[in-house]
């Protein structure tokens, strides 16, 4: 994609990654927009970036989803970007009491928001560029995250199909391939031994101006590009047997 000139709708724009993504896009000399559920979080970015324009929204539920889809379309029809960044990451276990309503709502913003968000801003005209926010975990699973893991690999098959079947429309399909990253994920501190994210953003916009639509870095670079073997490696490592 072209890196300048655009405007871009990132979900979960207000935080960690997509807060990377929004300064740097910014910084490119973009138009952003955000959304989240929490308005204190919108604001900070705004204090920051004037320019930022942002929603509040939750994008768990379907029918926000098209009353976002219907305002930004209405007062952005040149919009050309969608990143699907927004997400959440449970510890869950099948055994918990309320396994079931939890694995929903990990579905609902994982899933359903970005399959949803893809097909109500793939009727604009205007888009150029869809990207996807999948995860390292998508190749191979830590079991405390389930629903988590399987979520992300749903993401990477789902962004592999997009990219073939959009191509005849010239809409370009990015996966963005996260490592563990230092964001609040799971939870204030849970991420804190991670990878900064203006290390990561560094590497994604490198990647971004070499036009590759797969971007990966380190531990995500590595499973993306392993055999049957290295997964299976990858996997015990992370799921040791107690
Ligand atoms: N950090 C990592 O190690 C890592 C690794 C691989 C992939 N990822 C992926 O990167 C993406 C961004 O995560 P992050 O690490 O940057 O964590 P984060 O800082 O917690 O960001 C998640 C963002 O999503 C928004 N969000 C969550 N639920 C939402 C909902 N129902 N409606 C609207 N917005 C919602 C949050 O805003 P509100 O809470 O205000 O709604 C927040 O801005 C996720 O898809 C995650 O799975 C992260």
């Amino acid at each position: 994609m072209k890196l300048s000139n655009n405007k871009i709708f990132i979900t979960g724009g207000a935080t960690g990654i997509g807060l990377g993504l929004t300064e740097r896009f910014i910084k490119e000399d973009n138009i952003v927009l955000i959304c989240g559920r929490r308005e204190s979080a919108l604001k900070a970015v705004t204090a920051n970036y004037p320019t930022v324009i942002t929603y509040v929204c939750d994008l768990s539920k379907a029918e926000e989803r098209e009353r976002l889809y219907q305002l930004i379309s209405t007062e952005h029809p040149d919009l050309n970007v969608l990143i699907n960044n927004a997400g959440i990451q449970q510890d869950l276990s099948i055994t918990d009491s309320d396994f079931y309503q939890q694995a929903k709502e990990e579905l609902a913003i994982n899933i359903e928001a970005p399959m949803h968000l893809t097909s109500l801003f793939g009727n604009m005209g205007s888009l150029t560029t869809i990207m996807n926010v999948s995860s390292g975990l998508a190749f191979a699973p830590m079991s405390r995250m389930p629903v988590y893991c399987a979520s992300k690999a749903f993401i990477h098959s789902f962004t592999l199909s997009l990219r073939h079947v959009l191509k005849p429309r010239n809409i370009e399909v990015i996966e963005i391939i996260p490592p563990a990253l230092n964001t609040d994920l799971g939870g204030v501190g849970k991420h804190d031994y991670a990878t900064p994210v203006e290390e990561f953003m560094h590497a994604v916009f490198d990647q971004l101006k070499d036009l590759k639509t797969e971007i990966s870095y380190g531990f995500s670079e590595g499973m993306l590009h392993s055999g049957p073997e290295g997964l299976q490696k990858a996997f015990e490592r992370m799921n040791p047997v107690t």
